[in-house]
């Protein structure tokens, strides 16, 4: 399937604008989607873009649906024969655009139709929500190849479903099923396949009317609140409250219910 870019110049992945929602397609079908040092590249190009996008307010992910995979993970051939010191690269190349993803001031969402393993998996923890099909496997293997995740698994995995689970699935390697998953809080909702995309862009209509100024805030404290003690974080959210009754959102949201009416989020 050669699926079409509104952006040029990219091999790995696609993009599709379809405002205020972007799709990031995965594309490398032939190899599950596998990640590669270029696909990373050109996600972080792409990601810069739609930062400054006006028109977008939401981004989904998903892989070329040939590729039966969200992604399989780094591409393994990428591994033969490198030192330690390549591997290090390899590791902080993907950790940065995952970082990426965590950081991005707008909503992005993962769309996990088959495999979303390894560096897969990791990438999609970097993003705020995870729907996923009922036939989606997840899971880092890397165990079996006798490493260990290297794109933030290790830190964010424990985070989101708790250290003993992460423990498990990195010790044992093995996927978890999508209804497993939800179970445990990897995901946030199941669906069937043929509804999945329909799913992802409801769910993104609904955030891309929320004001964003405040969604980018809670994106910001909750980001925080691995990195700070209770006190600080708490000062933060404290700030983070108050800033917003600078924006016409906040205005535009209070007099709204007063009204009894729906509000217009600007984003400002
Ligand atoms: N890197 C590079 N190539 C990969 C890949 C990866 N992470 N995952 C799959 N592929 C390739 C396979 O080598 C194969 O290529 P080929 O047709 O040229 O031989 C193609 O994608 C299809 O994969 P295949 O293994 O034949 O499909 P499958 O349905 O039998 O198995 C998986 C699917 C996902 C279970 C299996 O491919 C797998 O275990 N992949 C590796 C997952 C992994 O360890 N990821 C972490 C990497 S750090």
């Amino acid at each position: 399937m050669n699926i079409p870019s509104d952006y040029k110049n990219l091999q790995e992945i696609r993009v599709f604008r379809e405002p205020p929602v972007a799709w990031i397609i995965l594309n490398r079908p032939e190899k599950l989607n596998a990640i590669s040092l270029r696909m990373l590249d050109e996600l972080s190009n792409v990601l810069k873009e739609l930062l400054v996008d006006k028109d977008v307010r939401v981004v989904l992910i998903k892989g070329n649906p040939e590729g039966r995979s969200f992604s399989a993970g780094i591409d393994i051939s990428t591994f033969i024969n490198i030192r330690p010191l390549d591997a290090l690269h390899i590791s902080k190349r993907l950790q940065d655009v995952v970082n990426m993803l965590e950081k991005f001031p707008k909503p992005v969402i993962a769309v996990i139709d088959g495999y979303a393993l390894g560096g897969g998996l990791e990438l999609a923890l970097g993003c705020d929500l995870r729907i996923a099909s009922n036939r989606a496997e997840l899971g880092l293997p890397e165990i079996k190849l006798g490493i260990i995740p290297g794109g933030g698994g290790t830190q964010r995995l424990p985070r989101i479903v708790g250290e003993a689970k992460a423990k498990e699935l990195m010790m044992f390697g093995e996927r978890l099923k999508s209804e497993d998953a939800l179970k445990i809080g990897l995901i946030n909702c199941v669906v069937e396949p043929e509804k999945l995309d329909e799913e992802a862009i409801k769910i993104a209509q609904k955030l891309a009317e929320a004001p964003p100024i405040a969604i980018m805030m809670i994106k910001n404290v909750i980001g925080f609140s691995h990195r700070a003690l209770l006190e600080e974080g708490l000062a933060f959210e404290a700030a983070s409250f108050a800033t917003l009754f600078a924006t016409k959102d906040a205005v535009e949201g209070i007099s709204a219910f007063l009204s009894k009416r729906k509000p217009n989020f600007t984003g400002e």
